[in-house]
């Protein structure tokens, strides 16, 4: 790195691991104020100071540092990493991945019976793996325990900075912050705060993104780059053309069928119960699939949810699918008006609505949803228009297009993922390639 350095006369800049986090939410957000969160499993800051939990503000293109925690002020993302493995017996990293989703599924199911013991985790851990394994019951119990200590420690400390700073703007990153259940329950529990805003991407793959933003602007003194959705946009992955589509179908002539097609078609497969991947643009950065890589299907069919999870996803039962919605409906549809463009924050949706997209509610009665905006996503949000005016629901299941591996990211992952699924069709919409599987 040194001999680059010196060849072009570059300097080296090293930030901490926090502050990069809480950069990449504030610099995305178009917060001109905003406290700064960022909560992980660890990480170390400037100076090689250990934190899990820092607190910042965001003023104009400056961040100043407020606080950091100790790891053991903040346990939570150590102890879903630990739970999530000893007694949940789920995958935390490659090449399943982390699974802390679901647990955080199962929490729903269940009651806070054990929150007490969460506090001494150390001590009470192999109790709680035998009261796991008691029942299915019982395991759901112990996820929500764990839930509720979380969101009990996690707004305790936050509570003071948000009242005692005056803070109503609210940037979250940090691993932690992918708890959507927890995010969602804010505005509630801190009532000063009246707008959220979540990285799209929180976890570490976020760092390098937070880094150069924060050379960028704080650093070098760059104006921020706010409302012009550049700064919002997920959709950094590289495009594939036409012929790159067209020569990857070529491979597969035996096994598919391919032909011209628009989106009032592909609606109409919709509304007839089938099941559509879908692909073009960039990919998504970022954990969800929010429109560019996604898997569509009709949220008002009550038995969709068990048919993608098993069929598609091969995933347990009680995972939720989540709903795409266009911006401007989520007042009608959600309690609460807060938008959430990267499928970030689970809130309520309302009681009369629930019955109408029963694919895509969770038991507790929430929904993670996408809040689709037509300069973020103009195809999605057009996609949506025309689906409300055959449905009259501006609202998709949309769940990422993979099967138990990363999300496609090629034209030739997305058709071979398409090939070994009972997905009904793929949709490359940049080109409106439709392709069918031969029987
Ligand atoms: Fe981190």
């Amino acid at each position: 790195m040194n001999q680059i350095l010196t060849k072009n006369k570059g300097e080296y800049y090293e930030f901490g691991h926090h502050l990069a986090h809480g950069a990449n939410a504030f610099y995305t957000s178009n917060f001109d104020r905003a406290l700064i969160v960022a909560i992980d499993g660890f990480g170390n800051e400037e100076g090689k100071v250990p934190t899990t939990f820092t607190i910042d503000e965001g003023l104009g293109n400056k961040i100043k540092r407020i606080q950091i925690f100790n790891p053991n002020q903040m346990p939570i993302g150590r102890i879903w990493n630990l739970s999530t493995k000893w007694i949940f017996g789920l995958s935390v990293g490659p090449p399943h991945g982390g699974q802390e989703g679901t647990v955080m599924a199962m929490a729903a199911l269940g009651e806070p019976k054990y929150t007490e013991l969460f506090k001494e985790f150390d001590k009470n851990h192999p109790e709680l793996i035998r009261i796991a394994k008691i029942s299915e019951k019982e395991k759901f119990n112990v996820a929500a325990s764990l839930q509720e200590y979380s969101e009990n420690l996690f707004f305790a400390h936050l509570k003071n900075f948000v009242n005692g700073l005056k803070h109503e703007n609210i940037c979250l990153s940090g691993g932690v912050t992918l708890n959507c259940v927890m995010i969602g329950k804010l505005k509630q529990r801190i009532t000063r705060i009246k707008n959220i805003f979540c990285d799209p991407v929180p976890y570490d793959a976020g760092l390098a993104l937070g880094s150069a933003r924060y050379l960028w602007h704080h650093i070098l003194g760059n104006k921020r780059i706010s409302k012009t959705y550049l700064n919002m946009s997920p959709y950094l992955g590289r495009k594939y053309a036409k012929s790159e589509v067209l020569k990857s179908l070529s491979a597969f002539k035996d096994k598919v069928f391919v032909k011209n097609s628009k989106d009032d078609e592909v609606l109409e497969k919709i509304a007839d119960q089938k099941i559509v991947a879908v692909f073009g643009g960039g990919s998504e950065s970022g954990r969800r699939a929010l429109g560019n890589r996604s898997i569509l299907a009709d949220p008002r069919n009550p038995t969709m949810k068990d048919t993608i999870n098993q069929k598609v996803k091969h995933r347990a039962w009680y995972r939720p699918l989540a709903p795409s919605i266009l911006e401007e409906e989520v007042p009608e549809w959600f309690e609460d008006t807060q938008l959430s463009p990267y499928m970030s924050i689970a809130t309520k949706v309302k009681k009369e609505k629930q019955k109408l997209i029963p694919a895509v509610v969770h038991f507790d009665g929430t929904a993670r949803l996408q809040s689709v905006n037509k300069n973020l996503s103009p195809w999605f949000y057009g996609f949506i228009s025309k689906w409300k005016d055959i449905s009259g629901i501006p609202i998709l299941i949309n769940t990422s297009f993979n099967d138990n591996e990363p999300i496609v990211e090629t034209p030739l992952d997305a058709i071979k993922c398409f090939l070994k699924t009972q997905i009904d069709y793929l949709y490359f919409f940049d080109f409106g390639i439709l392709v069918a599987k031969r029987s």
